[in-house]
């Protein structure tokens, strides 16, 4: 019986802090950067400069600092709509992303533009929705 008690507390614990967390909403950007650390870190990197021969920088990427509806087609295709894929440098390729949906794909651009892509303005859900409906499912 005691020896269940810390795992108790720390439950306890962890309930307080998730509660928490759920009192305050998140800032966008914060949202953001944490569905890019879910769903894009691992091949961008947390510093956007991506892995050389496997998957491109964001960091002055001209599609990130570009039309946030171009953008937003990319990231739920993985370019593949895209005339503009790279594979012969790339060896890695990119998935889309469709099964995220439009408020969380916003919120990450919103981050990588504001970190990675010299402050490119936010980008909205409608953008997102209006890309959605013009590229076709993957
Ligand atoms: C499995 C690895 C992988 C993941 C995960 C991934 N990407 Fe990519 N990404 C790539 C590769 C590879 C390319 C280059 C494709 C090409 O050149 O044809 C790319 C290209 C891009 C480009 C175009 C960059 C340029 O200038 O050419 C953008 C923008 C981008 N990714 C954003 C994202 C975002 C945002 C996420 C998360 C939602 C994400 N990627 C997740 C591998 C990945």
């Amino acid at each position: 019986m005691t020896a269940s008690l810390p795992g108790g507390i720390a439950l306890a614990a962890a309930v307080f802090f998730v509660a928490g967390c759920q009192s305050q909403p998140a800032k966008p950007v914060d949202r953001g950067r944490v569905a890019y650390e879910a769903n894009c870190l691992a091949c961008h990197q947390a510093d956007g400069k991506g892995v050389r021969g496997f998957q491109p920088p964001l960091v002055g990427s001209t599609w990130v600092k570009g039309d946030p509806q171009v953008l937003a087609a990319w990231v739920l295709t993985g370019g593949f709509d895209s005339a503009a894929r790279k594979q012969s440098v790339n060896s890695n390729v990119m998935p889309g992303f469709p099964q995220l949906d439009d408020a969380t794909i916003a919120s990450l651009l919103t981050y990588v533009r504001a970190t990675f892509g010299d402050n490119a303005g936010p980008v909205t859900p409608a953008e997102v929705a209006a890309a959605r409906a013009q590229v076709k499912a993957p």
